[in-house]
Protein backbone atom coordinates (compact mmCIF):
# COMPACT_ATOMS: atom_id res chain seq x y z
CA UNK A 1 0.00 0.00 0.00
CA UNK A 2 2.91 2.43 0.76
CA UNK A 3 4.47 1.44 -2.45
CA UNK A 4 0.79 2.25 -4.61
CA UNK A 5 1.15 5.48 -2.54
CA UNK A 6 4.69 6.50 -3.13
CA UNK A 7 3.86 5.47 -7.07
CA UNK A 8 1.19 7.82 -7.44
CA UNK A 9 1.52 10.49 -5.24
CA UNK A 10 5.12 10.97 -7.21
CA UNK A 11 3.24 10.89 -10.49
CA UNK A 12 0.89 13.36 -10.03
CA UNK A 13 2.85 15.67 -8.54
CA UNK A 14 4.85 15.05 -11.84
CA UNK A 15 1.89 15.37 -14.42
CA UNK A 16 2.20 17.91 -16.83
CA UNK A 17 -1.15 18.11 -17.86
CA UNK A 18 -4.73 17.34 -17.81
CA UNK A 19 -4.55 14.44 -20.40
CA UNK A 20 -1.67 12.41 -18.12
CA UNK A 21 -3.29 13.31 -14.76
CA UNK A 22 -6.66 11.17 -16.27
CA UNK A 23 -4.70 8.07 -17.19
CA UNK A 24 -2.99 7.95 -13.93
CA UNK A 25 -6.43 8.20 -12.36
CA UNK A 26 -7.85 5.31 -14.45
CA UNK A 27 -4.74 3.45 -13.68
CA UNK A 28 -5.47 4.13 -9.43
CA UNK A 29 -9.00 4.10 -8.77
CA UNK A 30 -11.12 3.84 -11.99
CA UNK A 31 -12.93 1.01 -11.94
CA UNK A 32 -9.96 -1.87 -13.11
CA UNK A 33 -7.50 0.73 -10.78
CA UNK A 34 -4.60 -0.92 -8.41
CA UNK A 35 -6.14 0.65 -5.62
CA UNK A 36 -9.56 -0.84 -6.61
CA UNK A 37 -8.33 -3.96 -7.28
CA UNK A 38 -6.86 -4.08 -3.66
CA UNK A 39 -9.62 -3.21 -2.22
CA UNK A 40 -11.13 -6.49 -4.27
CA UNK A 41 -9.41 -8.60 -2.08
CA UNK A 42 -10.36 -7.17 1.42
CA UNK A 43 -12.92 -10.17 0.37
CA UNK A 44 -10.45 -12.69 0.89
CA UNK A 45 -9.40 -11.48 4.07
CA UNK A 46 -10.22 -12.51 7.79
CA UNK A 47 -12.55 -9.56 9.43
CA UNK A 48 -9.16 -8.48 11.96
CA UNK A 49 -6.91 -8.37 8.55
CA UNK A 50 -10.14 -6.26 6.85
CA UNK A 51 -10.68 -4.14 9.83
CA UNK A 52 -7.08 -2.60 9.27
CA UNK A 53 -6.72 -3.04 5.48
CA UNK A 54 -9.90 -1.41 4.63
CA UNK A 55 -9.54 1.80 5.92
CA UNK A 56 -6.17 2.66 5.01
CA UNK A 57 -7.40 1.72 1.68
CA UNK A 58 -10.16 4.23 1.58
CA UNK A 59 -7.73 6.63 2.89
CA UNK A 60 -5.64 5.90 0.12
CA UNK A 61 -8.33 6.54 -2.45
CA UNK A 62 -9.01 9.88 -0.96
CA UNK A 63 -5.85 11.15 -0.58
CA UNK A 64 -5.41 9.77 -4.40
CA UNK A 65 -8.52 11.70 -5.06
CA UNK A 66 -7.66 14.79 -3.84
CA UNK A 67 -3.97 15.00 -5.05
CA UNK A 68 -5.47 14.50 -8.71
CA UNK A 69 -8.12 17.43 -7.43
CA UNK A 70 -4.88 20.05 -6.16
CA UNK A 71 -2.97 18.82 -8.79
CA UNK A 72 -6.26 19.82 -11.77
CA UNK A 73 -6.30 22.81 -10.07
CA UNK A 74 -2.52 23.96 -9.86
CA UNK A 75 -2.37 23.11 -13.52
CA UNK A 76 -5.39 25.57 -14.57
CA UNK A 77 -4.08 28.12 -12.46
CA UNK A 78 -0.69 27.81 -14.47
CA UNK A 79 -2.56 27.91 -17.67
CA UNK A 80 -4.29 31.13 -16.50
CA UNK A 81 -1.38 32.66 -15.18
CA UNK A 82 0.90 32.30 -18.59
CA UNK A 83 -2.64 33.55 -20.73
CA UNK A 84 -2.21 36.65 -18.52
CA UNK A 85 1.34 36.91 -18.54
CA UNK A 86 1.22 36.77 -22.87
CA UNK A 87 -2.23 38.61 -23.18
CA UNK A 88 -1.74 41.58 -20.95
CA UNK A 89 -2.96 45.03 -22.09
CA UNK A 90 -1.90 48.57 -21.09
CA UNK A 91 -4.94 50.05 -20.56
CA UNK A 92 -3.28 53.42 -19.75
CA UNK A 93 -2.06 54.11 -23.06
CA UNK A 94 -2.85 56.90 -25.01
CA UNK A 95 -5.23 55.93 -27.85
CA UNK A 96 -4.56 55.78 -31.94
CA UNK A 97 -5.20 58.52 -33.67
CA UNK A 98 -6.76 58.40 -36.39
CA UNK A 99 -6.40 61.14 -38.85
CA UNK A 100 -9.29 62.03 -41.23
CA UNK A 101 -8.48 63.98 -44.24
CA UNK A 102 -10.90 66.80 -45.55
CA UNK A 103 -12.25 67.57 -48.65
CA UNK A 104 -10.59 70.18 -50.68
CA UNK A 105 -12.30 73.49 -51.35
CA UNK A 106 -12.68 72.88 -55.21
CA UNK A 107 -13.82 69.18 -54.75
CA UNK A 108 -16.42 70.81 -52.28
CA UNK A 109 -17.47 73.93 -54.13
CA UNK A 110 -18.28 71.35 -57.43
CA UNK A 111 -20.12 69.32 -55.48
CA UNK A 112 -22.15 72.50 -54.37
CA UNK A 113 -22.36 73.56 -57.74
CA UNK A 114 -22.94 70.43 -59.15
CA UNK A 115 -26.06 69.75 -56.52
CA UNK A 116 -27.75 73.39 -57.11
CA UNK A 117 -27.84 72.69 -61.80
CA UNK A 118 -28.67 68.84 -60.84
CA UNK A 119 -31.80 70.44 -59.07
CA UNK A 120 -32.72 72.62 -62.28
CA UNK A 121 -32.04 69.34 -64.79
CA UNK A 122 -28.66 69.62 -65.62
CA UNK A 123 -26.83 66.19 -65.78
CA UNK A 124 -22.61 66.02 -65.33
CA UNK A 125 -20.70 65.56 -68.77
CA UNK A 126 -17.02 65.03 -69.18
CA UNK A 127 -14.34 65.28 -71.89
CA UNK A 128 -10.88 64.41 -71.77
CA UNK A 129 -8.03 66.77 -70.13
CA UNK A 130 -5.93 66.49 -73.47
CA UNK A 131 -7.80 68.00 -76.32
CA UNK A 132 -7.42 68.01 -80.15
CA UNK A 133 -7.34 71.50 -81.30
CA UNK A 134 -10.32 71.16 -82.93
CA UNK A 135 -12.43 70.56 -80.03
CA UNK A 136 -10.88 72.88 -77.91
CA UNK A 137 -10.67 75.67 -80.53
CA UNK A 138 -12.22 75.23 -84.08
CA UNK A 139 -15.65 73.32 -83.17
CA UNK A 140 -16.31 76.51 -80.61
CA UNK A 141 -15.50 78.83 -83.87
CA UNK A 142 -12.42 79.64 -82.67
CA UNK A 143 -10.51 79.86 -86.29
CA UNK A 144 -6.60 78.68 -86.89
CA UNK A 145 -5.26 82.43 -86.55
CA UNK A 146 -7.66 83.45 -84.23
CA UNK A 147 -5.77 85.77 -80.98
CA UNK A 148 -7.86 83.73 -78.40
CA UNK A 149 -5.58 81.06 -79.54
CA UNK A 150 -2.31 82.60 -77.80
CA UNK A 151 -3.86 84.64 -75.85
CA UNK A 152 -4.99 81.61 -73.98
CA UNK A 153 -1.06 80.88 -74.13
CA UNK A 154 -2.13 76.99 -74.46
CA UNK A 155 -0.03 74.16 -73.89
CA UNK A 156 1.02 72.10 -76.78
CA UNK A 157 1.43 68.38 -76.70
CA UNK A 158 4.81 67.49 -78.16
CA UNK A 159 4.76 65.88 -81.58
CA UNK A 160 7.48 64.14 -83.35
CA UNK A 161 8.80 64.55 -86.44
CA UNK A 162 6.61 62.90 -88.93
CA UNK A 163 3.14 62.08 -86.11
CA UNK A 164 0.66 63.11 -88.22
CA UNK A 165 -2.17 62.83 -85.45
CA UNK A 166 -4.13 66.53 -85.03
CA UNK A 167 -2.62 68.50 -82.49
CA UNK A 168 -3.29 68.36 -79.13
CA UNK A 169 -3.47 70.85 -76.73
CA UNK A 170 -4.32 70.45 -72.62
CA UNK A 171 -7.24 72.27 -72.65
CA UNK A 172 -7.71 75.84 -72.29
CA UNK A 173 -11.09 75.79 -71.09
CA UNK A 174 -14.21 73.44 -70.29
CA UNK A 175 -16.01 74.76 -73.71
CA UNK A 176 -14.85 71.65 -76.03
CA UNK A 177 -17.24 69.06 -73.68
CA UNK A 178 -20.33 71.32 -74.86
CA UNK A 179 -19.60 69.69 -78.17
CA UNK A 180 -18.68 66.13 -77.27
CA UNK A 181 -22.35 66.35 -74.76
CA UNK A 182 -24.17 67.35 -78.50
CA UNK A 183 -22.55 64.96 -80.52
CA UNK A 184 -23.39 62.16 -77.92
CA UNK A 185 -26.49 63.31 -76.62
CA UNK A 186 -28.62 65.58 -79.10
CA UNK A 187 -30.65 68.05 -78.30
CA UNK A 188 -32.54 68.61 -76.37
CA UNK A 189 -29.71 68.89 -73.84
CA UNK A 190 -28.80 70.25 -70.50
CA UNK A 191 -25.51 69.36 -68.85
CA UNK A 192 -22.60 71.08 -66.82
CA UNK A 193 -18.95 70.29 -66.88
CA UNK A 194 -16.88 70.77 -64.26
CA UNK A 195 -13.13 70.04 -64.41
CA UNK A 196 -9.48 70.63 -64.69
CA UNK A 197 -7.87 73.16 -67.63
CA UNK A 198 -4.95 74.76 -68.46
CA UNK A 199 -2.68 77.59 -69.45
CA UNK A 200 0.49 79.45 -68.63
CA UNK A 201 -0.29 81.73 -65.95
CA UNK A 202 1.13 82.33 -62.56
CA UNK A 203 0.25 84.60 -60.26
CA UNK A 204 -1.61 85.79 -56.93
CA UNK A 205 -4.86 84.89 -59.32
CA UNK A 206 -3.84 82.43 -62.10
CA UNK A 207 -2.52 78.82 -61.66
CA UNK A 208 -1.07 77.27 -64.90
CA UNK A 209 -3.74 74.50 -63.71
CA UNK A 210 -8.01 75.43 -62.63
CA UNK A 211 -11.26 74.46 -62.59
CA UNK A 212 -13.80 75.62 -64.92
CA UNK A 213 -17.55 74.77 -65.18
CA UNK A 214 -18.96 74.62 -68.41
CA UNK A 215 -23.38 74.67 -68.24
CA UNK A 216 -25.13 74.52 -71.61
CA UNK A 217 -28.69 74.10 -72.04
CA UNK A 218 -30.30 73.56 -75.74
CA UNK A 219 -33.63 73.39 -76.55
CA UNK A 220 -36.69 74.60 -78.88
CA UNK A 221 -37.34 78.29 -77.90
CA UNK A 222 -34.57 79.37 -74.92
CA UNK A 223 -33.39 82.91 -74.74
CA UNK A 224 -31.07 84.82 -72.52
CA UNK A 225 -34.31 85.45 -70.22
CA UNK A 226 -33.70 81.79 -69.68
CA UNK A 227 -30.21 82.10 -68.81
CA UNK A 228 -30.54 85.07 -66.58
CA UNK A 229 -33.09 83.42 -64.49
CA UNK A 230 -31.39 80.29 -64.62
CA UNK A 231 -27.46 82.25 -63.41
CA UNK A 232 -29.79 84.04 -60.45
CA UNK A 233 -31.53 81.12 -59.29
CA UNK A 234 -27.39 79.28 -59.20
CA UNK A 235 -26.13 82.68 -56.93
CA UNK A 236 -28.94 82.94 -54.74
CA UNK A 237 -29.12 79.20 -53.62
CA UNK A 238 -24.37 79.20 -54.07
CA UNK A 239 -24.09 82.03 -51.69
CA UNK A 240 -27.24 82.03 -49.35
CA UNK A 241 -28.56 85.23 -50.74
CA UNK A 242 -30.32 86.86 -53.19
CA UNK A 243 -27.56 87.97 -55.66
CA UNK A 244 -28.29 91.14 -58.27
CA UNK A 245 -26.52 89.96 -61.35
CA UNK A 246 -25.18 92.50 -64.28
CA UNK A 247 -24.78 91.17 -67.93
CA UNK A 248 -22.54 93.47 -69.66
CA UNK A 249 -22.17 92.83 -73.22
CA UNK A 250 -18.94 90.59 -74.49
CA UNK A 251 -17.45 88.80 -77.31
CA UNK A 252 -16.78 84.93 -77.32
CA UNK A 253 -16.34 83.12 -80.64
CA UNK A 254 -18.53 80.73 -79.58
CA UNK A 255 -21.33 82.83 -78.20
CA UNK A 256 -23.84 85.80 -80.06
CA UNK A 257 -24.77 87.65 -78.24
CA UNK A 258 -22.06 87.13 -75.47
CA UNK A 259 -22.13 88.80 -71.98
CA UNK A 260 -19.74 88.78 -69.55
CA UNK A 261 -21.47 88.53 -66.30
CA UNK A 262 -20.76 90.51 -63.07
CA UNK A 263 -22.19 89.65 -58.90
CA UNK A 264 -23.71 92.85 -56.46
CA UNK A 265 -20.48 93.09 -53.70
CA UNK A 266 -19.60 95.34 -51.14
CA UNK A 267 -16.19 96.18 -50.11
CA UNK A 268 -16.96 97.60 -47.11
CA UNK A 269 -14.04 97.90 -44.31
CA UNK A 270 -11.80 95.55 -46.75
CA UNK A 271 -14.40 93.12 -45.99
CA UNK A 272 -15.91 91.35 -49.48
CA UNK A 273 -19.57 91.11 -49.36
CA UNK A 274 -21.90 89.03 -51.68
CA UNK A 275 -25.32 89.93 -52.67
CA UNK A 276 -24.47 93.48 -50.80
CA UNK A 277 -23.66 97.11 -51.69
CA UNK A 278 -23.18 98.73 -54.81
CA UNK A 279 -20.05 96.94 -56.63
CA UNK A 280 -19.32 94.37 -58.91
CA UNK A 281 -17.56 91.47 -59.17
CA UNK A 282 -17.03 89.89 -62.72
CA UNK A 283 -17.73 86.03 -62.30
CA UNK A 284 -18.94 84.23 -65.26
CA UNK A 285 -18.85 84.40 -69.32
CA UNK A 286 -22.42 83.17 -71.00
CA UNK A 287 -24.24 84.10 -73.98
CA UNK A 288 -26.63 82.20 -76.91
CA UNK A 289 -24.82 79.17 -78.61
CA UNK A 290 -23.17 80.35 -81.91
CA UNK A 291 -24.81 78.56 -84.73
CA UNK A 292 -21.34 77.15 -86.16
CA UNK A 293 -20.99 75.60 -82.44
CA UNK A 294 -24.31 73.91 -82.81
CA UNK A 295 -23.48 72.80 -85.89
CA UNK A 296 -20.22 71.49 -85.02
CA UNK A 297 -22.06 69.54 -82.13
CA UNK A 298 -24.72 68.10 -84.99
CA UNK A 299 -27.32 70.41 -83.77
CA UNK A 300 -29.56 72.10 -86.58
CA UNK A 301 -29.44 75.39 -85.29
CA UNK A 302 -32.63 76.31 -87.31
CA UNK A 303 -34.09 74.13 -85.06
CA UNK A 304 -32.50 74.46 -81.64
CA UNK A 305 -31.13 77.47 -79.52
CA UNK A 306 -28.91 77.06 -76.81
CA UNK A 307 -27.53 79.15 -73.96
CA UNK A 308 -24.29 78.26 -72.60
CA UNK A 309 -22.08 79.73 -69.51
CA UNK A 310 -18.68 78.96 -68.24
CA UNK A 311 -17.57 80.08 -64.35
CA UNK A 312 -14.07 79.68 -63.00
CA UNK A 313 -14.78 77.06 -59.57
CA UNK A 314 -11.54 78.02 -57.94
CA UNK A 315 -12.62 81.67 -58.25
CA UNK A 316 -16.14 81.34 -56.59
CA UNK A 317 -14.46 79.23 -53.99
CA UNK A 318 -12.64 82.62 -53.37
CA UNK A 319 -15.02 84.23 -53.26
CA UNK A 320 -17.35 82.42 -50.95
CA UNK A 321 -15.10 80.84 -48.44
CA UNK A 322 -12.58 83.75 -48.16
CA UNK A 323 -9.39 82.51 -49.31
CA UNK A 324 -7.73 85.41 -50.71
CA UNK A 325 -4.48 83.47 -52.86
CA UNK A 326 -5.16 81.11 -55.18
CA UNK A 327 -1.96 79.45 -55.72
CA UNK A 328 -2.07 78.29 -51.84
CA UNK A 329 -5.07 76.05 -53.35
CA UNK A 330 -2.33 73.61 -55.17
CA UNK A 331 0.27 73.70 -52.32
CA UNK A 332 -0.75 70.45 -50.55
CA UNK A 333 0.11 72.56 -47.40
CA UNK A 334 -1.24 70.50 -45.04
CA UNK A 335 -1.76 73.58 -42.51
CA UNK A 336 -3.92 75.34 -45.04
CA UNK A 337 -5.79 71.87 -46.17
CA UNK A 338 -7.12 71.35 -42.37
CA UNK A 339 -8.10 74.98 -42.58
CA UNK A 340 -10.20 75.36 -45.07
CA UNK A 341 -10.89 71.70 -46.15
CA UNK A 342 -14.47 69.77 -45.27
CA UNK A 343 -15.34 67.43 -43.84
CA UNK A 344 -16.94 64.63 -45.44
CA UNK A 345 -20.16 64.40 -43.62
CA UNK A 346 -20.68 68.45 -45.05
CA UNK A 347 -22.65 67.01 -47.66
CA UNK A 348 -24.01 69.62 -50.13
CA UNK A 349 -27.70 70.81 -50.00
CA UNK A 350 -29.82 72.97 -52.35
CA UNK A 351 -31.74 73.95 -48.56
CA UNK A 352 -29.01 76.09 -47.27
CA UNK A 353 -27.08 73.10 -45.19
CA UNK A 354 -24.41 73.69 -46.39
N1 LIG B 1 -14.61 79.41 -72.30
C1 LIG B 1 -14.57 80.76 -71.76
C2 LIG B 1 -13.22 80.97 -71.06
O1 LIG B 1 -12.59 80.05 -70.71
C3 LIG B 1 -15.66 80.96 -70.75
C4 LIG B 1 -17.01 80.95 -71.40
C5 LIG B 1 -17.53 82.11 -71.91
C6 LIG B 1 -17.72 79.80 -71.53
C7 LIG B 1 -18.78 82.13 -72.53
C8 LIG B 1 -18.97 79.79 -72.14
C9 LIG B 1 -19.47 80.97 -72.64
O2 LIG B 1 -19.72 78.68 -72.25
O3 LIG B 1 -20.72 80.99 -73.21
O4 LIG B 1 -12.85 82.09 -70.85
Amino acid sequence: MEELRAKYIEAISQAADEATLEVLRVQAVGKKGEVSLAMRELGRMTPEERQIAGPRLNALKDEINSALAAKKEALADAALDERLRTEWLDVTLPGRRRPAGTVHPVSQVTEEITAIFADMGFSVAEGPQIETDWYNFDALNIPPEHPTRTEMDTFYMHREPGDNRPPHVLRTHTSPVQIRAMQAQGAPIRVIAPGRVYRADYDQTHTPMFHQLEGLAVDRDLSMANLKWCLEEFFAAFFGVAVKTRFRASHFPFTEPSAEVDIQCSWEGGQLRIGEGDGWMEVLGSGMVHPKVLQAGDIDPDQWQGFAFGIGIDRIAMLKYGMPDLRAFFDSDLRWLRHFGFSALQVPTLQGGI
